[in-house]
């Protein structure tokens, strides 16, 4: 049985055959044809954060396969008051057919999945955000920029920043990372990527200048400054992050046809401004879309290798 908790744990050909089933999934789907791969199973989805994209693409996701979404707020749940989360894992595993976590700790989720009798997906955590990087990955391929693209992303080194670390490492493309000083990617999880990159071939750039990074990329992206969780940090944040919000003039360095990702929500005048958001929309929503698409890939994927 696998899990998806981070793309570590996955090889290339692996997240490409992820990526191909979303694809093919997503262009049935877009005739009327939903084919029932999960009929009459459940999706227990836990959020421990707020969330529009992940809840709403899981739920409508999973009662497109033919199965049924169970939504449970951790506030609501007996793991608020204190219930451990490895019985949290015993009793929800033996009653449904897989679990969305969304999370702080990593370890959280990791814990979960040794003591879950079903497949785990990590919907965030503070670590990683694999879900959103399939989308990511499946939008790049809609537009055209899948083969060899040069990935610039500038913001904060957080869980958007790992996961398209892990993602380039795999893949084995071009990512160039810019963080503030004092905001920069975690060692272990790039030493980690590094390691995967000397086999994949991947060009793997951490530095601090925004500008450097956005020349001549194909794919331009950010995630906001202040992540959930994190939000007593904003006043400072704010100032430290002068100079990375991704304006014309930033954008003007990249390809002359790049596209704009984003995971959304967008902070506007913040990491992105109006001006790029909005001249970028097209692939930024198409990109929120591809969250549906790409997750129906990734549960009917752990479906399939369940038994083996
Ligand atoms: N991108 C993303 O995960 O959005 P939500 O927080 O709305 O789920
Ligand atoms: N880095 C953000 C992503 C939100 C989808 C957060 O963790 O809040």
């Amino acid at each position: 049985m696998r899990h998806f908790l981070t793309l570590k744990d996955f090889s290339k050909e692996e997240i490409l055959e992820i990526i191909d089933l979303a694809e093919k999934i997503k262009k049935k789907a877009k005739k009327g044809d939903f084919k029932h791969y999960l009929k009459d199973q459940t999706l227990g989805m836990i959020f421990e954060k707020s969330s529009t994209r992940t809840r709403v693409s899981f739920e409508v996701g999973i009662h497109q396969l033919g199965g049924k979404g169970l939504f449970l707020s951790s506030n609501d749940l007996q793991l608020g008051r204190g219930e451990p989360m490895k019985d949290t894992a015993r009793v929800i595993s033996r009653m449904v057919d897989m679990v969305m976590i969304r999370t702080y700790a990593q370890n959280t989720l990791e814990e979960f999945a040794e003591y879950s009798r079903v497949p785990v997906i990590n919907g965030l955590s503070d670590s990683y955000h694999p879900v959103q990087l399939m989308a990511d990955y499946l939008t790049m391929r809609e537009y055209g920029k899948d083969k060899n693209p040069i990935v610039a992303y500038v913001g904060d080194g957080n869980n958007m920043a790992h996961s398209w670390l892990m993602l380039a490492s795999k893949l084995g493309f071009e990512l160039r990372i810019a963080t503030p000083k004092g905001y920069e990617v975690d060692s272990t999880i790039l030493e980690e990527a590094l390691t995967f990159a000397s086999s994949s071939g991947a060009v793997i750039k951490i530095g601090n200048d925004p500008k450097e990074a956005i020349k001549g990329a194909n794919v331009v992206t950010t995630d906001t400054w202040v992540s959930m969780g994190q939000e007593g940090d904003k006043e400072k944040k704010v100032k430290d992050f002068k100079g990375y919000m991704v304006n014309v003039k930033m954008m003007s360095l990249a390809q002359k046809d790049a596209i704009f990702l984003h995971c959304l929500p967008a902070y506007r005048g913040y990491e992105v401004s109006e001006e790029v958001f909005e001249s970028h929309a097209d692939e930024i929503f198409d990109e929120a879309e591809n969250r549906l698409h790409a997750q129906k890939g990734v549960m009917v994927w752990l479906d399939r290798n369940k038994e083996e």
